[in-house]
């Protein structure tokens, strides 16, 4: 049997800075591995930097542990420009993977604790419960009536870690259903990924948005501005799109994504159109007030329902999907509040200027510097 090619990336996105001992580690790792393989030093060889690290310490939620897991996670998606591909299955990154997984993981079950202890039905059923009239602790309803362009911009630079993959974690969970949580769960992604059209993926739409607002549209091209509490939201999925054993959880996020959609999207879409973003920006919203409208009944009623159906011990897992995405949507809604109402940047890079707006670029066709 031949192994997989070994090979650096030719495009992706471009290796950020270093946020400490973690992620500077990782980052030497990453380089190191590449390089020997460069020297095509035979197989086993260890770098030394590899992947002994003292992870105990750091902070679960904090900058330095989240873009490390951040980077680790990347690999499986599209690396990183001059990284080699086939360390996405490096037995000693993914042995550091483990262990900061770990940190975050039970971080995030001891801070739900609380919440966990309800069904499924109940936990969806409670992000359906609007607050009556405008909610201080969210985000989408202050850019709905306060946000200015240059809050907007800062919204959709650290929101482009997720949208620009918006879908892809979800995917990794196909081949773990089956029946009726299957079709319903592939029908949903097909709307996510375009129906067909590759314009109509929901990434690609996202990128037009960006470029409304003359946004750099290039896949992980603002991982260096965006806030620790951005990167735990992708790292999210991540851990659970990446985990068979959290297959529950996976569509307790997903379904989460497609509950609290809809009325957020009819909220930002009107802070586009208040702030004259531009069409693109707005479609991108009033795009997903209508189909998430639709997905988000099709998810509860036959992703959800025919997963427990077959698999009724995942309730709980389904339960602590839902609890986690909450928790971090929260911080990072409490830290771009914090930082946009004390009038500083949210972000921890601040933007370039307004560039004219352009046609909205497929991030594929922008995926080098
Ligand atoms: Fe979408
Ligand atoms: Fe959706």
């Amino acid at each position: 049997m031949t192994a997989p090619t070994s090979a650096p990336d030719q495009a992706g996105p471009v290796l950020p800075q270093a946020r400490g001992e973690l992620s500077a580690h990782v980052l030497k790792a990453l380089t190191e591995l590449t390089e020997l393989t460069e020297l095509k030093a035979p197989p086993g060889t260890s770098s030394g930097a590899a992947c002994a690290v003292e992870a105990v310490e750091a902070d679960p939620y904090g900058d330095d542990l989240q873009l490390a897991l951040y980077l680790l996670y990347e690999l499986h998606y599209r690396g990183f420009a001059g990284t080699d591909a086939a360390l996405e299955w490096n037995p000693g990154l993914l042995e550091l993977r483990g262990s900061l997984e770990r940190l975050f993981a039970s971080a995030l079950r001891q801070d739900t604790a609380e919440s966990t202890r309800t069904s499924p039905e109940e936990a969806l059923d409670a992000l359906l419960v609007e607050p009556a009239g405008h909610d201080p602790d969210s985000v989408s309803h202050f850019l709905a009536r306060h946000g200015q362009l240059w809050q907007l911009r800062e919204y959709a630079a650290a929101r482009s870690l997720y949208h620009l993959k918006e879908a892809d974690p979800h995917a990794w969970v196909i081949p773990r259903l089956w029946g009726r949580a299957k079709a319903a769960m592939v029908a949903v992604e097909y709307d996510e990924f375009g129906a067909g059209r590759p314009e109509g993926i929901h990434a690609a739409l996202f990128a037009a948005l960006m470029s409304d607002l003359g946004l750099d549209t290039t896949y992980g091209g603002y991982l260096d501005a965006a806030p620790a509490e951005t990167l735990a939201t992708v790292n999210l999925m991540s851990l659970l799109g990446l985990h068979r054993a959290l297959r529950g959880a996976l569509v307790g996020h997903f379904a989460s994504v497609e509950v609290t959609s809809s009325p957020a999207s009819a909220r930002l879409a009107r802070a586009m159109r208040r702030a004259g973003a531009g069409p693109a920006a707005e479609h991108f919203y009033t795009e997903h007030v209508e189909a998430d409208a639709v997905h988000e009944q099709v998810v509860r009623r036959d992703v959800v329902g025919g997963l427990l159906a077959q698999e009724p011990w995942l309730a709980d897992d389904v339960v602590f999907g839902i609890a986690a995405t909450g928790l971090l949507d929260q911080r990072q809604d409490t830290w771009l509040l914090a930082r946009w109402r004390a009038g500083d940047s949210a972000l921890r890079t601040p933007l370039g200027p307004h560039r004219a707006s352009g046609p909205g670029r497929d991030p594929d066709q922008t995926s080098g510097r």
